[in-house]
Formats: C-alpha cells, structure tokens, sequence
C-alpha cells in the first residue's frame, strides 16, 4: 500500500487475524493491535451466533424498525445487554458511533446545554454538534471548572433547564477513567443526563465488565451509557442502555436511529452469542485483567512511565517537547519496522486526538500467552529508542 499526500503509509493489508495473530503485508505475526479485547470476534459460539442469524433473517434488516418493525433477536440482544449493564433499558444501533448521534438527538429536547470533555471521542464531539444545543468544551482533569460552567449556564439561562454532559468512560489516548460519581453529582437538574462513552471499558473494566459505572457501583436514572458492540464483545453494533424513560426518548427523536435501517441481523446475532460468552466463560475477563497488569508492569520494566493503567493500551508517542529531535513520524515509523521485524504487529495509528506524528498503539487482549508477552517485551526492548515514551 502507498503513501498518501500526506506521507502517511495507508493501512496495513491483514488478510486473516485472529485474537492474537494476524497475517499481515503477507507475513504471520503476533499481533497487538485492535480492540478484541476478549477474543470474542473469532469465538465459535459467536461466529454460530453470526451465521444462525444470517441464516434465518437474512443479511440486511432492510429497514428502521420503527417503520417496518423488529424482530425477536434485536428484542433478545437488547434484553441481554440490559440485563448485563444493570439498566432498565436498551436500545441497539447500526455503531457504536451513531449510538452517540442518536442519544444526544433525542435527549437534546428539553435541554438548553450541552457539555462535552474537550479530551472526549470524535463521536461525542459530533454528538454534541448535531443536538444543536449551545455546546462547551470542558477539561476533565479539573472538574471545578465545569462546576463554575454548569453554575454559570444556570445564571445566564435564567432557567432549570436541564443539562446533557457527555464523557468517554475511559479515554483511549491518556488512559484517563472518567470521575462518573462526581459528574452524575454535578448534573444541574433531575432530568439532565451524564452520557458516558464506555466503548473500550465495556467487557474490560468493572465487575461482570459492567465498565466505568460498574468500576464506581454507580446506578443512576440521570446515567445513559453508549457503546461500541465491535470492541470487547468482538461482534459489531451500538448500544444505548439507561432508564426506560430516557431509552423511550431516544426511541421517539433519535433520528440517526429511528430514520436508519436496523442494525443487521448477523452482527445482532454475533452481539446477542457474545454477551452469552461473557457470562459463561468469566475466566476472559480474568486473563484480559492479568495481561493489563503485564503489559504496564513491562512498559516500567522497559523505562516507560505510563500515563494511564485501567485499559489492555499501551500508547507510545514523540512528546511534544522532543520532537525537535529528529521527524517525529519516523521515529513511530522505525519504531513499527522494528516490532515488524520481530514478528510483532503494532501499528502507527492517527486518530482524532492523538499527536500530528500519531502513535504506536499496543494492545493486549485475554488470549495473549506469557510467551506473546515476552515476545513483545524483547522486541520493544531491542526497538525502542529516545525520544519515544509513553503517551
Ligand atoms: C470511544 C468510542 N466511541 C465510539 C466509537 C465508534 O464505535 P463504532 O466503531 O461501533 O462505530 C469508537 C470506535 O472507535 C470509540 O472508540
């Protein structure tokens, strides 16, 4: 694959993978990369999951639900994961992404503001966009100031309208959990809501991997959790889970859900096999938690001091304040050869939020062994150089 304008190398070609190797520009490595965290997306009882859906409702959906009606899997699936999340309800959608799209439209009513962490993922920020409400960016790592913002919207509107706050639960590029408890605290009125992104905790963090409100034992009407169903739970889809209420008006203005075709059957059937997986098989959680620790413990063996340890990442970057040092781009790109040669794949990703030169992303999972972790730890021990550190 060339390069773009930019100078930027396209994606890898990875012709198959499975939770911990992937056959990569047409080489097999140990990879380390991605966010399968459990190891789910080739699990057989999920690709059963998969294919008994596709067989039965055929590939496509066809249409909305709302206009041509749903079936008894989407129903399932949303049960489970209610079940699963501790909420009274769930909705699911096409992604993860469009989980925030809808959520922030159908709650938008009512409200007058809408804040977001400034840190927050991309689909947040378009979240908050495309409520149309007044939008403020604030800083996570000082919540006072989003108190002083929420006090003072209160001042200026006149009003008890309510407030829509929107969070990843655990932010991938600095590794930072969300202070759920005290944003829920902060929300101005009863009805105002905490939209927590948990993405990358669902499955990962929590007890069950119930994710950030679990990690703080956190149930909260005025709590609406959005996720990725691509992530730890290897299949594809969003969900929306929360109070009965708040799901009903996501069901009712959430456009991005109610005028878009339903989530296909296959992936509702992979979502709906791998919640199943989850509650059998805790011992996934178990090893992803262990293999977290490692990879942390060996990134401070390796002199790194990461910033942030809840999540299976590893971030490695250019600082900002180095990259006078030599083209920051081709340090990660060196970096990435390196591991290559290794027969280790992480790749350079750029991302919405990740420094200009983009970051070498490493990710563990539950399946890697003792002797993938090794395998990684001598790769990047003979790879990695100054200026290269933890992001
Ligand atoms: C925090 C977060 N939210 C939303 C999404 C979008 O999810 P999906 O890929 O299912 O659209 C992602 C995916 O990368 C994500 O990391």
């Amino acid at each position: 694959m060339g390069t773009d304008s930019g100078g930027r190398r396209g994606p890898a070609l990875v012709e198959r993978r499975c939770a911990t190797r992937a056959l990569v520009d047409g080489v097999e490595r140990v990879a380390f990369a991605g966010c399968d965290y459990l190891g789910l997306a080739q699990h057989p009882d999920v690709r059963a999951g998969a294919v008994a859906a596709l067989e039965r409702y055929g590939a496509s959906s066809g249409a909305s639900r709302e206009t041509s009606g749903t079936t008894p899997l989407h129903l399932a699936l949303e049960e489970a994961l209610a079940e699963w999340l501790g909420t009274e309800a769930a909705l699911v959608v096409e992604d993860g992404y469009i989980a925030d799209l809808a959520v922030a439209r159908g709650l938008a009513r009512g409200a007058e503001r809408v804040f977001v962490d400034a840190e927050a993922h991309a689909s947040l920020h378009d979240a908050a966009r495309l409520s149309g409400l007044e939008l403020r960016a604030y800083d996570g790592d000082h919540l006072s100031r989003l108190h002083a913002l929420l006090d003072r919207s209160r001042a200026e509107a006149h009003t008890d309208d309510a407030a829509l706050v929107m969070t990843d639960g655990v932010f991938t590029n600095s590794g930072r959990l969300a202070s759920a408890q005290e944003l829920v605290r902060m929300l101005p009125t009863a009805d105002s809501t905490l939209v927590v992104d948990d993405s990358h905790a669902l499955g990962v963090l929590g007890p069950r991997g119930r994710g950030t409100l679990g990690v703080f034992g956190l149930t909260d009407e005025r709590a609406v959790i959005t996720g990725s169903l691509a992530k730890a739970l290897g299949a594809a889809g969003g969900v929306i889970a929360g109070s009965a209420d708040r799901i009903a008006r996501v069901r009712r203005n959430g456009a991005p859900y109610v005028a878009s075709t339903a989530l296909n059957p296959a992936s509702a059937g992979a979502a709906r096999a791998a919640v199943g997986v989850l509650e059998r098989e805790p011992g996934r959680l178990e090893r992803l938690t262990a293999n977290t620790g490692a990879l942390h413990r060996m990134a401070r063996r390796l002199g790194l001091v990461p910033r942030g340890t809840f999540l299976p990442i590893l971030r490695l970057v250019v600082p900002p304040e180095r990259e006078a040092e030599g083209p920051p781009g081709a340090a990660l790109a060196a970096l990435a050869a390196g591991l290559a040669a290794a027969g280790v794949y992480a790749p350079v990703i750029h991302y919405p939020g990740s420094p200009s030169a983009g970051q070498l992303r490493v990710t563990v999972c539950s399946e890697h062994t003792d002797a993938d972790l090794s395998r990684l730890e001598a790769a990047l021990g003979e790879h990695l150089t100054p200026p290269i550190a933890a992001g």
